[in-house]
């Protein structure tokens, strides 16, 4: 048994804060499974469990948003939409330079569940490109690197897993022998995980030796960030300016050269890309203003009315729309992932079906919500940063994520974006595509992303080639 002195006060903090159920079961377990739960047990903060507890469980978690005030966040419009073209030419020419100085790294946050896709492995590792069938992570490896090559200078890549899929996404990189990037140039580090817990505030048990703990967020990122060492060595190897994109989502720019001049020339801590929403009660959360801070209002805290409302020309005034697309100052996930009290993200509470082990010691399964998972939303740190920048994009160029397994936001929407992407970028180089109504060609083919990162980069990659392929169906453009 294992009843170290260590182990005896571990399992004694949980009794004081009342959690001593978690080790109900320990003398019924073998010394390996002992040694697990208290090595588990000994990754909680069991203050911040107990004020979580207070504040969304058995509080009276009246969360809802102060309306008062709230406006619709200004933003950098594209030039297409009213912009100001030089003012994007500045941002392209700025960005350029910081990434030719190898000041930007890449940062992709794959640390989810991906519950609702519901496939068994890291979402990264799921096949995505039309033809090819590339996985998520390579398209992004390609991208990145790709964007390497046309700025001269390395793209330090950063991911952020989470212990239920560290080992699997690491061995997927492995295998795949990084996917052309070097393998120095891959920065993995797992994300930090919180327990669930029952309405009563308890800390649940997935089994008689094992603690059910979910990971905390996207908003996680920031202090894994910082816990990892992971910012520490971005300092090292002078990267000042983190892309964020999220793990499923193969359309993101992952490397913008104007996103990274706007964010520079604005002396942001923290950018973000809007799209216009594509209707009014779209389930996107809303780039606002409010006294003076902006903010992101999920769509659940705002009233419909509000999210319906229009200014005088017809437009929809709530109209930004967050794609989860962000540029970082290193120095603001420094103070914002580390201790600093007044900078700390908030968690939110999630109502979910938790598999536990009851107090008979038998494992149930229910079929209603019968606990709270806690998260933190990377947005949350808007109102927390300094001369936020906020820029429009263009949904088509840099959002259609795989959500779920089919309809909206599913690898079938997801494949037939990336096919009219590439179906512009060929029209856009100048040569015919015939493609329907909704721009979808009638063939299908693809573009590596080792032959071009974006739209840009293949007008030049494509008139610079001497002998072009004839577009057929099933041509892989490389
Ligand atoms: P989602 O909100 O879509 O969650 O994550 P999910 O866990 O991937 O999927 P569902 O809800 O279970 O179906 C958006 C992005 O944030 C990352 C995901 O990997 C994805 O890139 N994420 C989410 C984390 O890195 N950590 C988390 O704790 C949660």
């Amino acid at each position: 048994m294992n009843n170290s002195e260590a182990t005896q006060s571990l399992i004694q903090s949980f009794e004081q804060a009342g959690q001593g159920q978690v080790f109900a079961f320990f003398d019924q377990l073998d010394a390996e499974a002992q040694a697990q739960l208290v090595e588990q047990a000994s990754t909680i903060d069991l203050s911040e469990v107990a004020s979580l507890v207070e504040e969304h469980v058995v509080g009276s978690h009246d969360s809802t948003l102060d309306l008062e005030g709230l406006e619709p966040a200004p933003y950098k419009a594209l030039p297409a939409n009213g912009g100001d073209a030089a003012e994007w030419e500045a941002a392209l020419a700025a960005g350029s330079a910081a990434l030719k100085a190898g000041r930007v790294a890449a940062f992709t946050v794959a640390g989810g569940q991906g519950t609702r896709l519901g496939y068994d492995g890291p979402k990264g590792t799921y096949p995505v490109s039309p033809v090819s069938k590339k996985t998520l992570f390579q398209i992004f490896a390609e991208k990145v690197g790709r964007s390497a090559e046309r700025f001269g200078a390395r793209i330090p890549w950063f991911i952020m897993t989470s212990q239920i899929n560290h080992e699997a996404t690491v061995a997927a990189f492995e295998e795949g022998n990084y996917f052309g990037l070097s393998r120095e140039d891959v920065h993995f580090f797992s994300q930090g995980l919180v327990p669930a817990v029952d309405y009563q505030g308890k800390i649940l048990l997935a089994e008689k030796g094992k603690i059910a703990m979910t990971p905390d967020g996207h908003g996680g990122s920031l202090r894994a960030l910082v816990r990892s060492g992971a910012v520490a060595k971005m300092k090292e190897l002078g990267i000042d300016v983190l892309s964020y994109f999220q793990v499923d989502n193969p359309i993101v720019q992952c490397i913008d050269p104007a996103f990274v001049g706007f964010h520079i020339l604005g002396n942001s801590e923290l950018s973000s890309k809007m799209v216009p929403k594509a209707y009014a009660l779209e389930k996107v959360g809303h780039f606002c203003v409010q006294n003076g801070t902006s903010l992101v209002v999920e769509y659940s805290d705002m009233p419909n009315e509000m999210q319906e409302e229009t200014s005088e020309d017809g437009s929809i005034r709530f109209n930004g729309g967050s794609v989860a697309i962000h540029i970082f100052d290193r120095g603001f996930v420094e103070r914002a992932g580390g201790d600093a009290a007044d900078l700390k993200l908030p968690f939110h509470r999630a109502d979910k079906k938790i598999p536990f082990v009851n107090a008979k010691g038998e494992t149930v399964t229910p079929d209603a919500p019968n606990g709270v998972k806690f998260e933190m939303f990377v947005f949350d740190a808007l109102p927390l940063a300094k001369n936020p920048v906020i820029i429009e994009a263009a949904r088509e160029d840099d959002f259609s994520p795989v959500k779920n397994a089919e309809g909206v936001d599913s690898p079938k929407t997801c494949a037939e974006d990336q096919l009219r992407m590439f179906a512009r970028w060929l029209k856009a180089a100048g040569e015919s595509v015939e493609t329907d109504d909704s721009g979808l060609p009638s063939i299908t083919f693809e573009i590596s992303h080792t032959f071009a990162a974006d739209q840009a980069d293949f007008i030049a990659q494509w008139s610079a080639l001497g002998d072009k392929p004839a577009l057929s169906d099933g041509l892989l453009i490389q």
